[in-house]
């Protein structure tokens, strides 16, 4: 009989500690904290589920390629193993480092976009959407309608509604849409991946009509591999060799290197355009730092030179996708709603329907986020309606899309008693997910308010 239990394709060679705390204790950290776990230490979590984002732990190759990094201010020979490494995957022109995703968006929107603009996605993450309503321009989603059954599963979730895309460009006209971008895999819907099928398609529609397409490429390697698994015509091919394909049909791409990059920090924005490539370096020297660096230290750029080599190998990938649906799996039959099927890099808990009691506006995404460290430790993260913000013409709130808690798994870092523990934390707030009440903001700033609101509990 083959051997059918996954482990990890790796040995651990170098410790670091996690600190348990009584629940009496996380009860005064969680009041401290205003009931947002963003404002708790580090070291008062357990188990952290917060992000998948520079989370995940180097490999040997990758910590022998910190000490080759070279320093240099201007042409280190780090920039050019790091932008041979981009080529050799993605295939684009131009190569410009940044410090992480968001500073690759907020180049590329303030050099493409200007206000009454519009850019489709089939969804936007929260850092895309800020830095395009920053320039004054409209960031749109556009996801299959399939996308909002959670409990339905769909191979590819994360596609976008071709037909709304052609509506939309033929109701704005191309002058008002500066590029469209397929965020790949979807993270905001739920970490579910495009097809190569629905690339092509977006692809085409934006060719006819002469606009470019950027790929948000953050976890690039994760959706290859599920194209191997479930599209039709790809089970022979690597996933280096779906990835390029991916990127032969985009003009550019805005990557943090944080996710599918394997390192702890770092990102790039890539071109084929080569006007556009000496605006967007323009402004990186402005801000983030000269063409070879971006803002990176050498070793930096060394480690993700590596890392997007290793995150393509075949067996991390199975180990990573198939771990990440076991957390799903273990919870979903006990009835826990979840978006299904399970996503490349996290499980989303559907939150409005594990807390019906809780209406949308009492943030049960974020109640849940709490009671999940209260019990165990865990910190995970609202993706609805205090991370959407929404407001109707009146400038009063409003229900976001969706009310979800994402549980992103850390690259490499916990094995799978980690995640054991994690299910049964999950599996004893669902037991006594009545008694749990929603909140109420009492404070919030101006933008990505998530990351810093506090919070009252609701009176029973
Ligand atoms: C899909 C997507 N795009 C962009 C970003 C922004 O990247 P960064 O956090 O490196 O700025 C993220 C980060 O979580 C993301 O998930």
């Amino acid at each position: 009989m083959p051997i059918k239990t996954i482990i990890e394709p790796f040995r651990i060679k170098s410790i670091e500690p996690i600190r348990r705390t009584t629940r009496d204790e996380r009860q005064q950290i969680l009041e401290a904290a205003h009931y947002n776990v963003f404002l708790i230490d580090s070291r008062d979590i357990l188990i952290d589920l917060l992000t998948d984002s520079g989370t995940g732990a180097m490999s040997t190759e990758q910590w022998a390629a910190l000490m080759r990094g070279d320093e240099s201010y201007a042409g280190s020979p780090s920039f050019g193993r790091f932008r041979d490494s981009v080529q050799s995957v993605f295939g684009f022109k131009h190569v410009i480092p940044t410090h992480q995703g968001r500073a690759a968006e907020r180049i590329l929107f303030s050099t493409v976009c200007k206000p009454g603009d519009v850019v489709p996605n089939n969804s936007h993450f929260d850092t895309t959407r800020a830095n395009i309503e920053f320039v004054g321009a409209e960031a749109l989603d556009l996801p299959i309608p399939e996308a909002a059954e959670f409990s339905r599963p769909h191979p590819f979730k994360g596609n976008m509604d071709v037909t709304k895309l052609k509506d939309t460009i033929e109701r704005l006209g191309k002058s008002r849409v500066p590029l469209v971008m397929l965020t790949v895999t979807n993270n905001a819907g739920g970490g579910q991946p495009v097809s190569l099928a629905n690339i092509r398609e977006v692809k085409a529609v934006c060719k006819h009509h002469d606009i470019p397409l950027y790929i948000d490429a953050c976890r690039f390697a994760e959706n290859a591999y599920f194209i191997k698994q479930r599209e039709e015509n790809y089970s022979n091919k690597t996933p280096r060799e779906i990835a390029r394909e991916i990127f032969s049909l985009a003009d550019g791409c805005t990557m943090s290197a944080k996710k599918d990059g394997l390192a702890n920090i770092g990102g790039f924005l890539c071109t084929n355009n080569d006007v556009l490539a000496q605006q967007e370096r323009d402004l990186l020297i402005l801000t983030e730092g000269f063409p070879t660096y971006g803002g990176l230290a050498g070793r930096d750029l060394d480690a993700i030179a590596v890392g997007l080599n290793e995150v393509l190998d075949e067996d991390y990938l199975h180990y990573r996708i198939v771990s990440t649906a076991y957390l799903g799996e273990h919870i979903a039959r006990e009835g826990v709603p979840i978006v299904q099927p399970p996503g490349g890099h996290a499980i989303y808990i559907d939150a409005r329907a594990f807390l019906p009691h809780i209406p949308p506006l009492e943030f049960p995404g974020v109640a849940l986020a709490a009671e999940l460290y209260l019990e165990g430790g865990i910190r995970s993260v609202e993706i609805g309606t205090l991370m959407f913000a929404k407001r109707d013409e009146n400038g009063l709130e409003v229900e976001g899309p969706m009310d979800l808690l994402r549980l992103a798994v850390p690259r490499r870092v916990y094995t799978q008693s980690h995640i054991d523990y994690v299910v049964e934390v999950i599996l004893e707030v669902w037991r006594r997910r009545e008694s749990i009440r929603g909140l109420a903001l009492t404070y919030q700033a101006p933008f990505l308010r998530h990351f810093t609101a506090r919070f009252k509990r609701k009176h029973a």
